[in-house]
């Protein structure tokens, strides 16, 4: 096994995620904050929007949540603890760095026959011993299965069967170090080191700390005598950052307990917090956009290039390219997309926001021009506009072998992530639309493979020119959308809101009703849903539930953590508002009736 692969697939895959996510709030409130000249004087109006006319979206907002418990002082001491105590904070630390010391990393090249390669898979091994170890009152009340060796599914059960079990997730590996940078980690990444603040290593941020936090909550509940009506599910795979192929932990759960069977599924995602102007926003993912990635190819007689057609293969797959580039996809600014839910919380909260930007992005569901002028604001940065389109990215080309031969065969690879609004066969065809425009001008054959079939098709006879073949490499449909007009939605967010101004920064949230001389200079955290570009392990469970909450506390957006990067960390007060959040959450789903 060679161990020094560097990370792709996955990696770019869900840090460009993160980033993107991230850039969308990032560059919106650089415009707001610093840059609304520019804005305002493309957009002269400055009249002021009545957000309150009953004609305009809302941004969902949501009390803050709490369980009955939090009028028990017992239970309330404990999350002091958790979030303040010195000693639990020092414990907390070194449980964290023992796991960090644990190699968990995922290699490209890890056999997907995971039975006939255990030794390949050591380090999980090592991995649930030390959990066995550290978590002994976890291990003593939950029942484990490990499914497809590796994989860990814990289930707490419930006093009450007829409830359905709530999920929580993370995922065992880490993404592994490439060798060529490791001397530019500031701290060996598999040492754990803590400076009395941050916590360095590969998995502090994605994801042990999610992780771990799980267990630790779960051990300060059962402390406490707290036993489950709904049952609760752990699910932990060992293959999410390189595609989760090997990862049947879904498909084990649905076996048990039967399709749409789950209350929510919350993983790792979303932004933990941020500023937008004065007001901070916790984003939770929602939805997730597809994944296409797809090979077009073309055969064509070689020969000697002294004698050349006026156009070789890889002159005809340049047409192609410069096709496929000019002919972009439809940009979409829908209320189905997460995008627009945040883009409205943005309007409604941002006192910096151009007003007649924040006109058009409440009037975008009813008036074309609005809905047109905000897609075209969107589009126009790159790190924003993915969210309201499907995106094409051509990524490899191969061909040719030697400079005075024809080129026989050439492939191009297109990866594409598909929007909301569209589906994977819609994508597919706009390409395939593409190809058959080239096929045409060249006279070329054309054959097809459609996603999800095995066959090809002959759309055109090969000719004595050559022949093109398109076909998917690799498909994922886009995620279905979490709903947020329940009380689950309320409980989620609610409890964030919860967790960061009730206990975590109490001194900076208004937490006195009676208070009117407000002294406080922040009121609330905006918690709204998001769209994630990449997917993470929640795929397995789109048949158990349309209710997945990809977000995780912390003090920072993940993506400054340099998760993936060098010198991954993090700020060690997130990963305590992670217990806390989790120690507070299973209590109130615990509570709730649907
Ligand atoms: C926590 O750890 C720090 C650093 O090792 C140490 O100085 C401090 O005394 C510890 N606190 C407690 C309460 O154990
Ligand atoms: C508070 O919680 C503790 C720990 O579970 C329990 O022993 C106690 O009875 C609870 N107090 C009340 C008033 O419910
Ligand atoms: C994709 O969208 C098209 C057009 O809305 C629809 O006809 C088709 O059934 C969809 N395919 C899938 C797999 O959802
Ligand atoms: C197909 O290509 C033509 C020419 O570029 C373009 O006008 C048309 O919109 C394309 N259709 C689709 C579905 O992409
Ligand atoms: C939420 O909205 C959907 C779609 O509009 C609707 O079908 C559903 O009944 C709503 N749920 C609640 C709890 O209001
Ligand atoms: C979801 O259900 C479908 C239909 O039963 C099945 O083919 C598929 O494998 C399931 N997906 C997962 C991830 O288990
Ligand atoms: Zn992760």
């Amino acid at each position: 096994m060679k161990k020094n692969t560097p990370p792709m697939g996955r990696y770019t895959l869900s840090i460009f995620s993160l980033l993107s996510i991230l850039s969308v709030l990032a560059y919106l409130s650089y415009n707001c904050a610093i840059n609304t000249s520019s804005l305002s004087s493309s957009l002269s109006t400055t009249t002021t929007v009545d957000i309150d006319s009953d004609k305009y979206p809302k941004c969902p907002e949501v009390e803050r949540f709490t369980p009955g418990s939090y009028q028990n002082q017992t239970f309330k001491d404990t999350l002091d603890k958790i979030i303040n105590d010195e000693s639990f904070r020092n414990l907390s630390v070194t449980r964290m760095q023992k796991a960090v010391q644990i190699d968990t990393s995922s290699y490209d090249d890890f056999p997907l026959d995971v039975g006939s390669n255990l030794e390949v898979f050591e380090n999980f091994n090592i991995f649930h011993n030390y959990l066995q170890n550290e978590f002994p009152l976890f291990h003593e009340n939950l029942k484990l299965h490990k499914v497809n060796h590796f994989g860990l599914v814990y289930i707490w059960e419930g006093s009450d069967p007829s409830l359905q079990p709530l999920l929580l997730m993370a995922h065992q590996d880490v993404v592994p170090i490439n060798e060529d940078s490791l001397d530019q980690w500031e701290f060996p990444p598999f040492e754990g080191h803590y400076d009395g603040k941050y916590l360095y290593g590969r998995g502090t941020g994605d994801c042990k700390n999610l992780l771990i936090g799980h267990f630790e909550a779960v051990e300060e509940l059962i402390k406490l005598n707290f036993k489950p009506t709904r049952s609760i599910i752990f699910s932990y795979g060992f293959d999410e950052e390189i595609i989760g192929l090997r990862n049947q932990n879904g498909k084990f759960i649905e076996d048990i307990f039967g399709k749409k069977s789950l209350y929510a599924v919350m993983d790792e995602g979303g932004v933990s917090l941020m500023d937008i102007g004065e007001t901070k926003m916790a984003v939770v993912g929602t939805g997730e956009k597809g994944y296409l990635d797809l090979s077009i190819s073309i055969q064509k007689k070689g020969g000697h290039s002294s004698v050349p057609q006026d156009h070789t293969a890889i002159g005809i797959i340049g047409d192609l390219i410069v096709q496929i580039e000019n002919n972009k996809f439809p940009t979409y600014f829908t209320d189905y997309n997460p995008t627009f839910h945040q883009y409205v919380c943005l309007a409604e909260n941002s006192i910096d926001i151009d007003q007649s930007l924040k006109k058009d992005i409440l009037k975008s569901q009813f008036d074309e021009i609005s809905n047109l002028n905000v897609r075209n604001f969107i589009n126009k940065d790159r790190l924003t506009s993915y969210s309201i389109k499907t995106t094409q990215a051509l990524d490899v080309i191969q061909g040719g072998v030697k400079v005075n031969a024809l080129p026989e065969f050439v492939e191009l690879k297109i990866n594409s992530r598909v929007a909301l609004e569209e589906n994977i066969t819609i994508a597919f065809k706009k390409f395939l639309n593409d190809t058959k425009i080239i096929a045409n001008k060249f006279d070329l054959g054309l054959n097809v493979q459609f996603p999800y079939n095995e066959e090809i098709i002959t759309l055109l006879p090969s000719t004595e020119n050559g022949v093109l073949t398109i076909k998917p490499i690799k498909t994922l449909e886009p995620s279905p959308i979490t709903p947020i007009n329940d009380s689950k939605w309320e409980i989620f967010a609610g409890t964030i809101r919860h967790i960061y101004e009730e206990l975590a920064y109490p001194d900076i949230y208004d937490n006195n009703d009676n208070n009117n001389d407000n002294e406080k200079n922040q009121s609330k955290i905006v918690v709204t849903p998001g769209l994630g570009t990449g997917n993470t392990d929640t795929k397995l469970y789109w048949n158990l539930t349309d209710h997945i909450y990809r977000y995780r506390p912390g003090v920072l957006p993940s993506v400054t953590a340099n998760s993936h990067g060098i010198n991954e960390y993090i700020e060690f007060d997130s990963h305590l508002q992670i217990i806390a959040f989790i120690f507070q959450y299973i209590q109130s789903v615990d509570q709730a009736n649907d």
